[in-house]
C-alpha cells in the first residue's frame, strides 16, 4: 500500500515539477526575475500542496492530472510566501530549502518582483487552463485569492509579525496558524474536490478535514524550528526563538506542542473518515504530517 502510495506522490511530484519549469521558462519577461523565481522555485520543497491537490482528486476517482495548473498555481503562490516570508524585514532568514534565501541571491528588490511574479502569474495559469471550465475556473481563483489573501495568508502573516515580541493566548495563535499556513491547505485539499465535481456536503468535509491537516502542518514546523535537523529541514533551527515568536512549544511546551499536534492529526483521520470516497492516500499524507522530519 505504501509503494503505491509513494509512487502516487513521486510520479505526480515529476510533473508538478517539469510544469512548474516550463511554465517560468517561457515567459517572455527579464532574464533576472525568471532566473530569481525559477531558482525559488525549483530549490526543491517537500511540494505537499499539490500532492494533497492531486490526493484529493484521486480520492473521486478522477484523474488528477485535471489539477495540474491549479497545483502549479499554488506552488507558486506558496513559493512567492517563502521569499517573502525570509526577507530581512520578516523573519530575515538567509538559509531556505537548502539553499541561500532568495534575496541572498538575487537582492531584495528582485526577491521582492520574484515573488510579485509568482503571485501574479499563478492565476493566469488557473484563467489560461484548457481543462476546466469557466464555472470551476471562477471557483478556484476566488477561492485561492480568498485563502492567500488579506483573510487568508496575508492576514495571517501580518499577526504573525505583529505578534513578535509578545506572550499570545493559545486562540490567538490559533488565529495566526489557521490563516499564515492553515488557509492554503485547506485550498490544496478543497481545490481538489472542487476540480474533482465534490458536493457541498463532500466540500464541507474536506475543508473541516484540511483545518485539522493545515493546523497539524504548522504545529509540527515549530516543532521542527526547535528540534529540527537543519540538513533534513533546509532551513535554519531556532529562527522563531531568536524572533520571540510565539509558538505552539513556546506556549505548550514541546511536549505539550506534541500532543496537540497528535489531537489534530486524530481529529483530521476521524473527519475523512466520514466519506464513502477513496481516502486512503489522504489518509497516508495525514500520517505522514504527523511523523515528519522536513
Ligand atoms: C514552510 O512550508 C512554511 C510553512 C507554511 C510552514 P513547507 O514546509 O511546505 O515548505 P517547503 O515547500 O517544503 O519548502
Ligand atoms: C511561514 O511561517 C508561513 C508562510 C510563509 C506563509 P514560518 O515563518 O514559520 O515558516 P518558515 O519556518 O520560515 O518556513
Ligand atoms: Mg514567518
Ligand atoms: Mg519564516
Ligand atoms: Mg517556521
Amino acid at each position: 500500500m505504501t509503494i503505491e502510495h509513494e509512487t502516487f506522490i513521486s510520479n505526480y511530484k515529476d510533473m508538478l515539477e517539469q510544469q512548474l519549469s516550463s511554465s517560468i521558462n517561457k515567459l517572455k519577461a527579464p532574464q533576472a526575475l525568471k532566473a530569481s523565481m525559477l531558482y525559488s522555485l525549483t530549490a526543491g520543497g517537500k511540494r505537499i500542496r499539490p500532492i494533497l491537490l492531486f490526493a484529493a482528486i484521486d480520492a473521486f476517482g478522477k484523474n488528477p492530472e485535471m489539477g495540474l495548473s491549479t497545483a502549479c498555481a499554488l506552488e507558486m503562490i506558496h513559493t512567492y510566501s517563502l521569499i517573502h516570508d525570509d526577507l530581512p524585514s520578516m523573519d530575515d532568514d538567509d538559509l531556505r530549502r537548502g539553499k541561500p534565501t532568495n534575496h541572498k541571491i538575487f537582492g531584495e528588490a528582485i526577491a521582492i518582483l520574484a515573488g510579485d511574479g509568482l503571485l501574479t502569474y499563478s492565476f493566469q495559469l488557473i484563467a489560461k487552463d484548457g481543462l476546466l471550465d469557466d464555472h470551476q475556473k471562477i471557483w478556484l481563483m476566488n477561492m485561492l485569492s480568498t485563502c492567500a489573501g488579506p483573510e487568508g495568508m496575508v492576514g495571517g502573516q501580518v499577526a504573525d509579525i505583529q505578534a513578535e515580541n509578545q506572550e499570545l493566548h493559545l486562540k490567538e495563535l490559533e488565529y495566526i496558524h489557521h490563516h499564515k499556513t492553515g488557509r492554503l491547505l485547506t485550498y490544496s485539499v478543497m481545490a481538489g474536490a472542487k476540480i474533482a465535481g465534490a458536493t457541498d456536503e463532500e466540500l464541507d468535509i474536506f475543508e473541516k478535514f484540511s483545518r485539522h491537516l493545515g493546523l497539524a502542518f504548522q504545529i509540527s514546523d515549530d516543532i521542527l524550528d526547535v528540534i529540527g535537523d537543519e540538513n533534513k529541514i533546509g532551513k535554519r533551527i531556532g529562527s522563531d526563538i531568536e524572533k520571540k515568536k510565539s509558538t505552539y512549544p513556546s506556549l505548550l511546551s514541546l511536549e505539550g506542542a506534541k500532543e496537540h499536534l497528535a489531537y489534530q492529526i486524530h481529529e483530521a483521520k476521524a473527519t475523512i473518515n466520514k466519506t464513502n470516497l477513496k481516502t486512503d492516500l489522504l489518509q497516508y499524507l495525514t500520517d505522514v504530517v504527523a511523523g515528519r522530519d522536513r
